[in-house]
């Protein structure tokens, strides 16, 4: 049984805790599928962004695509994060979380007109740019509104993330950002455009990114571009570094925060630019190894060729297994003593796709909960309600304290503005 770092699981009497708290009195107490997040993995982890960007002119925007429960946004803006933002429905819950709008970053390349005039209305800090089409639409609506949108352009530096490559976005191909060569014209047009103001300049290069090297040869794209544009009369005042470090599910070893940003600041630094104001948007860096999904085990049905366990979680609520042939340890809450069997772990959904794990050394009884791990990123937030399953339940635990962050949905609520006809 292997615990993935940064998670605060532990264990104590041959059970598994999360902080304090025992696991299996939670799936007990509150059912399953649950999800229970650590503030203490939480806050470590964006201890790390802290240390490697104190003294400087920094702010951490946590990516809340990642993760978007409102208590979970609560306890990163109290902590002193500002928030990467992707749509008009992220704007209202980072409000409503109580993110000052001057800390709110918009990214995305598809920004609508209501979204763009949204977030003008209640002033937010930054709209990351990622096209000249873009550029024209934000500068007319800002121009309706008789406002200055400020800018930046979020940059395809055409690097390898050398990550899976449907999040993998920082290559020539991807959808994502102004290509490089095509920088230094977009800025010249957002320069002259009269309701732009251009602060920035922007990228983000992948995500679960485990080496340092595409992120120095990023950094180095983007300081050379920076000197470009600046030597067209364009000042650049605002770096953001986008997000997408990697976490430990299965033995990945990415580096820290602190030291991969002390060998980014070094090379800023060494252009005599520290003074610049330095953003970062991670997400999965700051929720994912914080967060476990408890399931509980309901049958087990051994085969000729596989064994199958198979659980009250599915692909609608742990989707990363089934998008991306995703890892995510399975930890027993009561590990037993028995002999271990290989099994598949899959869940209820109609569909070969779901499976939640492949080929694992267990030792189940149907009735046992187990621990789906590294749960926090990107699972509550891109689960569903396929097969016309309730969204699990939410709870974040603060030592020995347990808060209730989100209600089981409720089957009713599902098709409460569905109309018979
Ligand atoms: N900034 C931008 C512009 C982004 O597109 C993303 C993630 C982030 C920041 C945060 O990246 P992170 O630090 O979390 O790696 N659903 C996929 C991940 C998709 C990431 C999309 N963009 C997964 O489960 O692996």
């Amino acid at each position: 049984m292997r615990i993935p770092i940064g998670s605060q699981l532990n264990v104590k009497d041959s059970n598994l805790h999360l902080e304090g708290v025992p696991l299996r009195s939670l799936a007990l107490e509150h059912g399953t599928p649950l999800f229970v997040y650590s503030k203490a993995a939480m806050l470590s982890a964006l201890s790390a962004y802290q240390k490697g960007l104190s003294g400087r002119h920094a702010r951490i925007h946590y990516a809340m695509k990642a993760n978007s429960n409102l208590a979970i946004l609560q306890t990163f803006i109290q902590a002193g994060c500002g928030v990467d933002i992707v749509s008009g429905g992220e704007l209202a819950r980072a409000l409503h979380a109580g993110c000052a709008p001057g800390h709110i970053i918009f990214s995305g390349v598809g920004k609508t007109r209501t979204e763009m005039r949204e977030a003008l209305r209640v002033g937010i800090g930054c709209f990351n740019v990622e096209s000249m089409a873009e550029l024209h639409a934000l500068n007319a609506v800002a121009g309706e509104m008789g406002l200055r949108a400020p800018i930046s352009l979020r940059v395809n530096p055409d690097v390898d993330a050398k990550t899976h490559p449907y999040i993998s976005t920082g290559l020539k191909d991807n959808k994502f950002g102004i290509a490089h060569g095509d920088a230094i014209g977009a800025y010249e047009l957002a320069h002259q455009m009269p309701h732009l103001d251009v602060i920035g300049i922007d990228c983000h290069i992948g995500s679960q990114i485990t080496q340092p090297a595409p992120y120095l040869d990023a950094m180095d794209k983007m300081l050379d571009l920076v000197a470009a544009i600046e030597a067209k009369g364009i000042s650049i005042p605002h770096i953001d570094f986008g997000g997408g470090l990697g976490i430990d599910y299965n033995g990945d070893t990415p580096p820290a925060a602190d030291q991969l940003w002390v060998e980014l600041l070094a090379k800023i630094d060494a252009r005599g630019w520290g003074n610049r104001h330095i953003s970062v948007e991670p997400g999965r860096s700051l929720i994912g190894n914080a967060g476990v999904c408890l399931t509980e085990v309901q049958y087990l049905k051994p085969g000729a060729h596989k064994n199958f366990c198979i659980i009250d979680a599915a692909m609608n609520d742990l989707p990363r297994p089934s998008l991306y042939q995703a890892y995510h340890e399975i930890l027993p809450l009561q590990p037993r003593s028995g002999l271990q069997q290989t099994w598949d772990v899959v869940g209820p959904v109609c569909e070969s796709g779901d499976w939640i794990g492949k080929d694992r050394q267990l030792c189940v009884e149907p009735g046992d909960h187990l621990a789906v791990a590294s749960a926090g990123a990107y699972c509550m937030s891109m689960a569903s309600n396929y097969n016309t399953r309730n969204r699990a339940k939410e709870l974040l635990v603060d030592g020995q304290q347990v808060h209730v962050i989100r209600e089981r949905e409720h089957t009713a609520s599902q098709w409460q503005d569905e109309r018979l006809i």
